[in-house]
């Protein structure tokens, strides 16, 4: 069993953090890589990118939205509870170098995935723009954390209820204004990251977006987590999760995202009863 030592909820019952003990993984794993884990032994497989980790406590930090049966089950896990299962670290670690001036934008629960990456870059000497966006005050998570990593830090919420009233790419817009940035980085929902990548490509600003398909093995043989970038088929899991935003087939993505949408609505039912 992988224990939790730390279960915090950043938005009541519905973001959840948990600090679960797995020392191994938390020595080994990089900015951008991913864990798969189960609640139980045969429950369902899902993929989570690391928040933080620590190698000296052997902990690793994850941070997930309840959308379904199985987040409902994790968030029902509590501190001395834990997971049947937890593979890992997954996935391509980021590339991380001195580059200049990176913008790192966040949206949701991709603020999570985003906050290793961004510390990161920080800690290789880049710039940092830091601009994050969530529908609402209550919804805007590790805003602190994130601020203190950036040089230049803009939040913005769909109601105004914090920072500015409006979108990343409002944030984005004014940013490009003052000057080309080397890099940016975008994790969130796919529509934000699609937005994104459209603003930057008119100028060819090397863009980053981290995808979050459906995945089973994790290890390159199922070919649940295809996805369409340029003109091959990558696996998400072995090639990404990371990849080039001007290159990543979007709409493709969104609907292999919603093909199990009404068995996953009635598994949810099911649970609730
Ligand atoms: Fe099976 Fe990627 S999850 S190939």
């Amino acid at each position: 069993m992988f224990k939790i030592v730390k279960r915090e909820e950043l938005v009541p019952s519905s973001v959840i953090l948990h600090e679960i003990h797995a020392p191994r993984v938390a020595q080994k794993t990089r900015p951008g890589q991913f864990v798969i884990v189960k609640a139980t032994e045969t429950g369902e497989r899902i993929p989570l990118t690391m928040a933080d980790t620590d190698p000296v406590a052997g902990t690793v930090t994850i941070i997930f939205m309840v959308v379904g049966k199985s987040t409902a089950l994790f968030a029902s896990l509590q501190e001395g509870e834990g997971y049947a299962d937890l593979i890992g670290p997954l996935g391509r670690a980021t590339d991380i170098e001195k580059v200049g001036h990176v913008v790192c934008i966040g949206g949701g629960t991709g603020i999570a995935v985003l906050h290793p990456i961004a510390r990161a870059m920080k800690e290789a000497g880049n710039r940092l723009t830091v601009i994050l966006g969530a529908r609402s005050a209550d919804f805007m998570i590790l805003k602190d954390r994130m601020s203190a990593l950036a040089d230049t830090f803009i939040s913005v919420s769909d109601d105004g209820s914090t920072g500015k009233k409006g979108f990343v790419t409002d944030a984005l817009q004014e940013t490009l204004a003052l000057g080309k940035p080397e890099l940016v980085v975008a994790i969130g929902p796919v529509p934000m990251m699609k937005a994104v990548s459209e603003m930057t490509r008119p100028d060819g600003i090397h863009t980053l977006v981290s995808l979050n398909p459906i995945m089973i093995d994790g290890t390159g043989m199922c070919g649940g987590c295809r996805v369409s970038v340029g003109d091959k088929v990558k696996f998400a899991c072995v090639d990404g999760p990371e990849f080039d935003g001007h290159a990543v087939d979007f709409d493709g993505l969104s609907q292999r995202l919603s093909a199990y949408k009404e068995e996953e609505q009635a598994a949810m039912e099911i649970h609730r009863c």
